[in-house]
């Protein structure tokens, strides 16, 4: 839909338009009283810069609430909780003019080594798209816009403005594309941010099939695509593939190239009037959403709060040592210096200047009347051997008089940024030596954990009775670990991405980071638990991992599907908590395909469901799996898509990819995907494809006692992967393309 104003804008002015007027803003024309818009980061809270802060300007941004990272927000698994934090975050924007939030992040961790991870929610795709598009949805109630983003295959911050990541397209449409593609359809966000890298060699920005294609034609994207910051190689090309906005200003770089573009015939001036008018549209939509909202920093801090707690996963809990009792019990040893000095946000473009802090030390003392002391163990950047001597010293004598440890361990921001990856998994050194002389002292310790993306646990697991990861919980998040220490509330979280053994079990391992200038994903699909379980690899904590302070029961569980011709089933099961406290529990669905055409993972998380339940009580949990739960990307043929194959199905409902409580095979009835039939398809292909094997078999048999062989079941499988080409020069056959193509003809007409 063509803008009402682009009639009366200059070639200019639309040119200038499409360029970004300063780091954060975009153009505005006065003549014609159009607007500039404000664009800032996102996507954990609003980094506003102040007036005459530096460009990149990490530090120097207005107070907002600093929201726990997605990769604690991802193991909340919780879609409401998000679409609430994204109205606080809506309601933040527009309490400090901003009309698009940079946000969210829904790449997918395709190794644990991406420095970015925290910004990003999941290994599952489905997990990311569900909860993106909560996000999104609670951001825009406020008239605020959302920024999805980095569009597309931006998975490794090595080389990422340039590297090109060589993925196949079943891999894309089934991992690296659906949570784009969920939170485009369902929840419409305002703008769409391409990412730096290059997808099979073409860049991001200039991918017509990435932006135009597959973007607005498969999803009908209705907003605009604006560049990473500084991704836009070629101002004119990105526009004719179908990015809207470069960002941040390129001066007139940009508009110039365009101007002459058109004038010289080499652009469309409609493709760059369609941009304008996205980008104007979306703008207008924008503001008429608006309605008066207010913003209580009290009120946010408490959600925060809750959100840290909603997504900490409780990973081991020996004997139940959590939660420990605030009354009764003797001394505790906190030891750690992130007990002191939170790590609770990444570095880099997310990085905010929050409204409150809380640590955990403060949190723990304020929670308790038992005696705490506080030993910081070790430091948070290098130092010298003597100073590292001491630190240990004291810390081991704290907790030799102690009755429990709390051991705050992590990785300090020198190791995970944004601009970088990480080269190992493990804590640091210093950390790792400190735990091992705690241990030898006897005292029982607890391991807390404030990481952005998983870390070998080993170490950990062998010393500790009990491990809760926090990950980087947002400004909240040390009031959150005590509360949880002590039973105030749940951990509720469950991992959104596996932790492993080893750097060598991860599925990119062999792949990463790449070599001049190429990435091949060569893992494909099997990322995540979709290689663990797969390859049948031992794991740390499985996918979907987590404990509570109560437990949980299934029972009568239910797969209906109520038409087999059609590939979509009901899962229901009851629920119950078993335990003494309420609690949360994370319903898992996983879907097999036994028998395939093509090679598929172990199973694929196919929905999921939160639920409360007070002690004792039950819920029935409905979920539904449609068509896309069964189906996988065939790339085959002239035309590439969703296929569902026809046979078996096993649903799984469990509480994580390896703690299935119940399993069900089902048959689905639906219609065989059908095989184009060419010279090149083999005997297999046309003897089992509906009208090709009737035409076969007529040709057979009119070719007399010659045609027998071909009949005879076991030759037949001999030659299953011989194409139809070469099949019938062996049959004698003299005018082979002549002949093919008057079977083709009657399968055709057959069908
Ligand atoms: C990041 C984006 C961010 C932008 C603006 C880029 O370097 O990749 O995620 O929104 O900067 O700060």
């Amino acid at each position: 839909m063509t803008h009402p104003l682009i009639d009366q804008l200059t070639l200019e002015e639309k040119a200038s338009l499409v360029s970004g007027a300063t780091f954060w803003t975009t153009r505005a024309v006065e003549r014609v009283g159009l607007e500039a818009a404000t664009l800032t980061d996102g996507p954990h809270g609003v980094r506003m810069q102040t007036a005459g802060a530096d460009q990149l300007g990490i530090n120097d941004s207005h107070p907002a609430t600093a929201f726990p990272t997605a990769a604690a927000l991802g193991s909340t698994w919780d879609a409401e909780l998000l679409e609430e934090i994204g109205r606080a975050l809506g309601a933040e924007s527009r309490r400090l003019n901003v009309d698009v939030l940079l946000g969210p992040g829904v790449n997918i961790k395709r190794s644990p080594l991406c420095g970015r991870n925290f910004e990003y929610f999941s290994e599952d795709p489905l997990i990311a798209g569900t909860l993106a598009t909560a996000w999104v949805k609670g951001v825009q109630s406020q008239g605020v816009g959302a920024s999805l983003k980095h569009y597309a295959a931006n998975n490794q911050e090595t080389d990422r403005m340039r590297i090109s990541a060589e993925v196949d397209e079943r891999t894309l449409r089934e991992i690296y594309f659906p949570a784009f593609e969920t939170t485009v359809k369902q929840a419409q966000p305002a703008t769409l941010m391409c990412s730096y890298n290059r997808i099979n060699g073409t860049y991001a920005s200039q991918n017509h099939w990435l932006l135009t294609d597959v973007l607005r034609g498969d999803w009908g994207f209705e907003g605009y695509v604006m560049s990473d910051w500084g991704a836009v190689a070629d101002p004119v090309a990105a526009v004719a593939a179908g990015l809207d906005l470069e960002m941040p200003s390129s001066g007139e770089r940009g508009p110039k190239a365009i101007v002459q573009a058109v004038q010289a015939g080499t652009l469309d001036e409609t493709v760059l009037d369609k941009a304008v008018s996205r980008i104007l549209t979306t703008h207008d939509r924008l503001r008429a959403a608006r309605s008066e909202t207010g913003f209580e920093p009290q009120a946010h801090h408490e959600l925060a709060r809750r959100a840290a707690a909603a997504g900490s996963v409780l990973l081991k809990n020996q004997d139940g040592l959590l939660p420990l009792s605030p009354e009764e019990g003797g001394r505790i040893a906190v030891i750690g210096e992130f007990a002191l000095t939170p790590r609770y946000q990444g570095a880099g473009s997310s990085h905010l200047n929050p409204t409150r802090l809380d640590d955990a030390l403060t949190a723990i003392q304020a929670a308790t009347s038992r005696e705490v002391v506080f030993e910081a163990g070790f430091r948070l950047e290098d130092t010298d051997q003597e100073d590292a001597d001491v630190l240990l010293a004291a810390a081991v004598e704290a907790a030799g008089e102690a009755e429990v440890v709390i051991a705050f361990l992590g990785l300090p921001d020198a190791e995970e940024s944004e601009g970088f990856d990480r080269t190992h998994l493990a804590l640091p050194a210093s950390q790792l030596q400190l735990l091992q002389a705690l241990r030898q002292t006897g005292t029982k310790i607890v391991v807390v954990l404030s990481n952005g993306s998983v870390v070998t646990l080993g170490e950990v697991n062998d010393a500790a009775a009990a491990v809760l990861e926090m990950w980087l919980g947002g400004q909240a998040g040390g009031s959150a670990a005590a509360d949880i220490l002590f039973g105030v509330t749940e951990p509720e979280g469950r991992l959104a991405e596996t932790v492993p053994h080893r750097l060598q079990d991860t599925p990119a391992f062999v792949n990463w980071p790449g070599n001049e200038g190429k990435v091949v994903y060569g893992e494909r699909v099997y990322v995540g638990y979709r290689w663990y379980d797969t390859t049948g690899q031992d794991v740390a904590y499985p996918f979907g991992h987590g404990l509570g302070y109560t437990t949980f029961s299934y029972s009568d569980a239910t797969v209906t599907v109520a038409d087999p011709t059609v590939a979509a089933a009901v899962v229901e099961v009851t629920v119950t908590n078993t335990g003494q406290r309420a609690g949360a529990e994370v319903v898992q669905v996983y879907v097999a395909d036994p028998v395939s055409g093509v090679d598929r993972p172990q199973h694929e998380l196919r929905a999921f469901a939160k639920v409360r339940l007070a002690a004792g009580d039950s819920q029935r949990v409905r979920l539904e799996l449609d068509e896309r739960a069964f189906a996988f990307w065939s790339s085959q043929g002239s035309s590439p898509g969703w296929r569902v194959e026809p046979g078996e199905f096993v649903v799984e409902i469990g509480a994580s990819s390896r703690d299935l409580r119940h399993t069900e095979s089902i048959t689905l009835d639906v219609a065989v995907p059908p095989v184009e039939l060419g010279a090149e398809s083999t005997y297999e292909e046309w003897a089992t494809h509906p009208q090709g094997q009737k035409v076969l078999q007529e040709f057979f048999d009119g070719l007399g006692e010659a045609g027998s062989l071909w009949r005879d079941p076991e030759t037949a499988k001999l030659l299953g992967n011989m194409p139809m080409r070469s099949l019938l020069s062996f049959s004698g056959t003299t005018d082979i393309q002549g002949t093919i193509s008057g079977l083709l003809e009657r399968v055709a007409q057959a069908g």
